[in-house]
């Protein structure tokens, strides 16, 4: 016995509970005592049959994360599971919660598996830059198939238990009682005299795999797993089992997770793990802080980005008024709406009365009285001060008290907003990201005098309606499109100095950005920049020393792919190639300013885009913008797609060196002066004292 595991009996059955919160994570304690109550109920002779079972909120959730890259302490979990396996009786694992990773691999190694209906079961290891490390590769399609066990370690979703049922990963999913169902389940095998169904030694079933099956799915992948090494191991791993003996897979699969757990890609990927939780706590904000209910919302704007807030909250499940300044707009927005639920549906992702049920909690209106009971007003008009301290005004004088009251705005100084209100402690930021609908990060902006209650129940409400929120400062940009403002600066100002688009656009698409600045530039509409540029001179400033390719081709007529050509053209068929005519405008305007082109290097476009982004990461940090590295890392990599295996800018400069990154921050700030390499001491001491940003915190 011991802190976090027991042993009883019950009958001829003997029941190991595993008690180790929060989710039972299999750490040196559990796996002892997984190991020595197995090995004292084989030894009873009084206990014919063994059940594994967890308290708390869930089955084993896992390998304790925590242990990754520390000495071995106990006995390790191939042993526990060996010791199971080889037990002389049944053993039965009952899952509640979810059963993943090294948990469900622990449940492998049971003779049987039971569930109740609302537990899942999944090995998600190739999340965290893993693979299954405990013979999950290996048991998986003996139990399974290859085919489906492949599957399913390379998606590494969760599965309900019924699903779960359906692939044989379990074997029966019990109603009722837990405890009660997986006891009768082991007594019925008690019973019947049930054969010891050891996995391990099932032959693999590899008679219906279509022929050069592994071929295939290693192309089928390719894209969407470029830059992650675990998937192909997951292959050569399942292969192994398809091919050799079950020890020899062992064998492969161990030498397969060292590997990955020794990379940068799954220590980049384990830490977005821990601070996907990190975000969400706000030092002077704790956990008890008292929230507001948000039972009814309004969205104002059925734009671009209103119509996309509007679905998260029809989405779950909170009803919605919409409110429009023209029934044009108001019908044109909620027809957005409703084609992109239909969509969806046709996609088979939404039943017919899914879509009915949202479009149903969704009001139009243009009339701000009708939202005077709303618990959260989010404000998606245009991007204008005047206009937002108008329409702030007139809320504040129509919403009830207590209504939270909050701004889309993605530049404007949130505090000025605040300041026409008499309520400025109601008033926050919330930053969507476009498509609003699909985008899960949400950057919430905290005013000088936004309240702890407002912040804390806008962070749980960015959960409820599926994002993830963090937290930043006011300031110009917030977190991420401060950042983003230097990196699109350098890669214009490297056209003018010798690169071209595409060069540009395929070396960050090689780092593992979804695409380049000028491909995205393209996609988005070049036209869209050129409009907010000339309509808010004040908010995007341009700068004379630089052109800005974008307004000349948006002017040209050139909008990008809407136009079938910007920086690229774009054929009938989506292809793409380098557009000939912006070649020739970029070099003559080179021309036309005296520089002379010169070659620059894939490493200075990384350099000067990624590190003119980390140094301004840096001063938001020295600012206070930004809480943690962390909450920048998670701002990248779920709002602009930055490279999860790279752990976001942050985590990725500490992987580069901080002596490195500064060195070459300081080079081009010398040669570009520091409108765009502004100086920060954070990043300096960091570099000098030959340290991380995961230090940062002893040097501010
Ligand atoms: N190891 C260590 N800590 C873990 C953990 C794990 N496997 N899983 C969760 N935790 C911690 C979290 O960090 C969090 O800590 P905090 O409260 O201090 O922030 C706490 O447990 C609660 O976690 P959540 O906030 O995520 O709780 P939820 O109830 O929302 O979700 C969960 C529970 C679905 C189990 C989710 O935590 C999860 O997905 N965990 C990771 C599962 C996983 O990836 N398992 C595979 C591990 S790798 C492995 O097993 C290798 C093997 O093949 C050898
Ligand atoms: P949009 O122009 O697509 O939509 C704005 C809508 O607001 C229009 O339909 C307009 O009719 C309506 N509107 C204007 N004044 C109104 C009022 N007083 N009452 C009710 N409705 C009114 O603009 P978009 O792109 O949706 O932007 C809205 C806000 O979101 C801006 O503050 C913008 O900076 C911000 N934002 C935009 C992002 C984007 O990618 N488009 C991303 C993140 C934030």
């Amino acid at each position: 016995m011991s802190d976090v595991v027991s042993w009883a009996k019950e009958g001829e059955i003997g029941v190991i509970t595993v008690n180790s919160p929060p989710v039972n994570a299999l750490s040196a304690g559990v796996r002892q005592g997984i190991f020595d109550g197995t090995k004292a109920l084989d030894a009873d002779e009084s206990v014919k049959a063994i059940v594994l079972i967890c308290d708390g909120r869930t089955f084993i959730a896992g390998a304790d994360i925590t242990e990754f890259g520390k000495p071995p302490k106990g006995p390790g979990l191939r042993l526990v599971q060996e010791t199971m396996e080889d037990a002389s009786k049944p053993i039965v694992a009952a899952i509640h919660g979810t059963a993943l990773g090294g948990g469900l691999e622990t449940a492998l190694a049971c003779h049987y598996r039971v569930a109740i209906p609302s537990a899942k079961v999944g090995l998600p290891e190739v999340k965290l830059g893993l693979l299954p490390g405990a013979g999950g590769t290996q048991r998986l399609p003996r139990l399974i198939g290859p085919e489906r066990a492949l599957q399913v370690i390379i998606d590494g979703n969760p599965i309900p238990a019924p699903d779960a049922k359906d692939l044989d990963i379990i074997d029966a999913v019990v109603e009722g009682d837990l405890r009660e169902g997986t006891i009768a389940f082991a007594q019925k095998l008690v019973d019947e005299n049930a054969p010891l169904r050891k996995v391990s030694a099932i032959d693999v079933d590899a008679s219906s795999l279509p022929e050069n099956f592994f071929a295939d799915f290693r192309k089928s992948i390719a894209r969407k797993t470029r830059g992650f090494p675990a998937p192909e191991k997951i292959i050569q791993c399942i292969e192994a089992a398809v091919e050799k003996p079950f020890d020899e897979g062992m064998e492969i699969e161990g030498a397969g997770i060292a590997e990955l757990m020794a990379g940068t890609e799954s220590q980049a990927l384990r830490y977005m793990f821990f601070s996907e939780r990190e975000v969400a706590k706000i030092p002077d904000v704790p956990k008890d802080t008292p929230q507001r209910e948000i039972k009814t919302a309004a969205v104002l704007g059925a734009g671009t980005m209103g119509g996309g807030i509007t679905m998260n909250f029809a989405n779950a499940g909170i009803p919605v008024t919409v409110v429009e300044m023209t029934q044009e707009a108001l019908d044109r927005g909620l027809g957005i709406i409703e084609k992109n639920y239909r969509n969806t549906q046709a996609k088979g992702r939404l039943t017919a009365e899914d879509v009915d049920t949202r479009m149903g909690l969704i009001t139009g209106s243009l009339s701000y009285d009708d939202i005077a009971d709303a618990d959260i007003v989010v404000e998606a008009i245009f991007e204008n001060m005047a206009i937002k301290k108008e329409v702030f005004e007139k809320l504040d004088g129509i919403m009830k008290p207590g209504a939270i009251l909050a701004s889309n705005t993605s530049y404007l100084d949130l505090d000025e907003i605040a300041a026409v209100t008499n309520r400025p402690e109601d008033v926050i930021g919330l930053h969507f990201f476009s498509p609003a609908n699909v985008m899960r990060l949400l950057e919430i902006v905290r005013g000088a005098k936004t309240s702890k209650e407002v912040l804390a129940t806008c962070m749980s409400m960015a959960k409820t309606i599926g994002k993830i929120g963090v937290v930043a400062g006011v300031c110009h940009g917030f977190i991420g499109n401060r950042m983003l403002s230097r990196y699109s600066t350098e890669a214009n100002k490297m056209l003018l100095e010798g690169a071209m688009p595409w060069q540009i656009d395929d070396v960050l698409y090689n780092f593992g950005m979804p695409m380049g600045p000028f491909a995205m530039g393209d996609l988005a509409g070049l036209d869209v920049g050129t409009r907010a540029r000339e309509e808010f001179p004040d908010l995007f400033p341009i700068d004379p020393d630089f052109p800005v390719f974008a307004d000349m081709l948006a002017k040209m007529g050139l909008h990008g792919q809407k136009t079938k050509a910007g920086y690229y053209k774009y054929g009938e068929d989506r292809s793409k190639s380098p557009n000939p005519d912006v070649e020739a405008l970029i070099i003559a305007e080179s021309e036309k300013r005296g520089i002379e082109r010169r070659e620059i290097s894939d490493e200075e476009i990384i350099e000067r885009c990624i590190y003119a982004a980390i140094n301004e990461g840096a001063r938001e940090l020295e600012e206070g913008i930004a809480l943690r590295p962390c909450d920048i890392d998670i701002i990248w990599i779920n709002g602009y797609g930055f490279p999860s295996y790279r752990g976001g800018p942050m985590f990725y400069a500490d992987l580069v060196g901080l002596d490195k990154v500064h060195a070459a921050v300081e080079r081009y700030r010398q040669r570009y002066g520091d409108r765009n390499w502004k100086y920060s001491a954070l990043l300096e001491k960091l570099a000098k004292a030959g340290k991380k940003f995961s230090d940062w915190q002893e040097f501010v």
